[in-house]
């Protein structure tokens, strides 16, 4: 038995897998991507689907409102915050920018951010980069390079920092490699240079533990996508409350503002806390989506979960090896996390053989991206490993 297998028999996570029914004919090893539908998620749907049909808007009286209310307080608890302290959004892209536009670049122009970041979170300050008078808000994109193109050390970043710097932007995973970045120090590279911190963990929040008060972050975006098992179009953004009063938004709508109801179109109302990012009604198919997701990472708990994907990482890892190829992760153990590339000539390619053999993955440039979770067992690995051997070019 491996050492993956005995924490999921340990912990019985084994018993989850049923409840993704992907399974029953498919080996599924994308959550990174997105994360598989369960049976709750889909039970939730369904909830919300009666709930409007049968009552129609009267439902806003009061169980629409406490979803919203209930899921910004669980997506606090995964990350050790406080329910003002979240806002909900549509996608990381929204969250971003509700972020970049309370900003005041005129004395800090600057932006760092890193290489191996999501690409959307350069756009929006790329945005932002034509002079003002121009349309734009003068902003200079700062981008750490990573020597290995795996990770980037925290060094580098913290150099790139200085008194014109308005924010630090980094990844706590790297959506290629994997590999897990030091945001504690690089909450703590900012704030010595007067400058804020918001990290991207849209890839790590579910899967890796993820303590806002211990780490320092101003802010942070992740969501229901991948790890959080919630699907698409409910994401959150969390902005520690003295950072949240000092920032006035720029982009704005009714949910944002403390006298919602008052129906006042003369003035603004801010929130006091993060919520005042929040713009319009949520999607509430998606929202119920997550809140069924949730009920996964939080029976089980992000630490066991941890235990499990890291055992079957390396398990995966070691899989690969065994079979010739040479997953591209990062050098300590302790900084993988569940996301596994392997270089291959012709990515997409290899992924179409690998849906032809049932087995779902993705690919990035110039890689295959594997990304197991704790439904995951040893026999997907195997079965992927010799899937993608026998692909004719390989
Ligand atoms: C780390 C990370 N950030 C951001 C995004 C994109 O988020 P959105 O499409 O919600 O803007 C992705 C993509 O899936 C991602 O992996």
């Amino acid at each position: 038995m491996t050492l993956a297998s005995m924490h999921q028999r340990a912990l019985g996570l084994a018993r989850y897998r049923s409840e993704f029914p992907i399974f029953r004919d498919r080996v599924y090893l994308n959550t990174c991507s997105l994360g598989p539908l369960g049976e709750r998620s889909r039970r939730k749907v369904a909830e919300f689907l009666d709930i409007w049909q049968s009552r129609g808007a009267s439902a806003w009286y009061d169980v629409w409102w406490e979803a919203l209310d209930e899921l910004r307080g669980r997506y606090g608890r995964v990350i050790n915050a406080a329910r003002g302290d979240i806002a909900l959004a549509p996608s990381i892209s929204v969250a971003l920018s509700a972020v970049a536009e309370s900003l005041d670049y005129t004395q800090r122009p600057k932006v760092v951010i890193t290489s191996l970041d999501f690409p959307t979170v350069a756009y929006q300050w790329l945005a932002k980069a034509l002079p003002r008078g121009r349309g734009g808000a003068g902003v200079e994109l700062v981008v750490v390079e990573s020597p290995d193109k795996i990770s980037v050390p925290v060094e580098a970043i913290e150099r790139a920092v200085d008194e014109r710097t308005a924010l630090v932007v980094t990844s706590h995973v790297y959506f290629t490699t994997g590999a897990i970045q030091d945001i504690a120090r690089v909450a703590a590279a900012a704030h010595a240079r007067g400058a804020l911190c918001l990290i991207d963990a849209y890839q790590s929040v579910g899967q890796i533990p993820v303590d806002v008060q211990a780490t320092g972050v101003d802010a942070l975006v992740a969501g229901g996508l991948k790890w959080l098992l919630g699907g698409p179009g409910i994401v959150f953004l969390y902005v520690r409350q003295s950072v949240a009063r000092r920032l006035e938004p720029r982009i704005s709508g009714w949910f944002g503002q403390r006298e919602q109801f008052a129906f006042d179109p003369r003035g603004l109302t801010f929130h006091d806390d993060a919520r005042r990012f929040e713009m319009g009604t949520p999607s509430l198919a998606a929202v119920y989506a997550q809140l069924g997701g949730l009920e996964y990472i939080e029976e089980i708990g992000v630490p066991a979960i941890r235990v499990t994907t890291a055992a079957l990482t390396e398990d995966l890892i070691a899989t690969l090896r065994a079979a010739g190829f040479k997953p591209k992760v990062a050098a300590e153990p302790e900084r993988r996390s569940a996301i596994v590339m392997i270089p291959m000539p012709d990515p997409a390619a290899s992924v179409r053989h690998l849906a032809a053999g049932g087995i779902v993955a993705d690919s990035r440039p110039g890689h295959v991206r594997f990304s197991p979770f704790f439904y995951n067992v040893q026999d997907d690995h195997v079965r992927a490993t010799e899937r993608l051997a026998s692909q004719p070019a390989h």
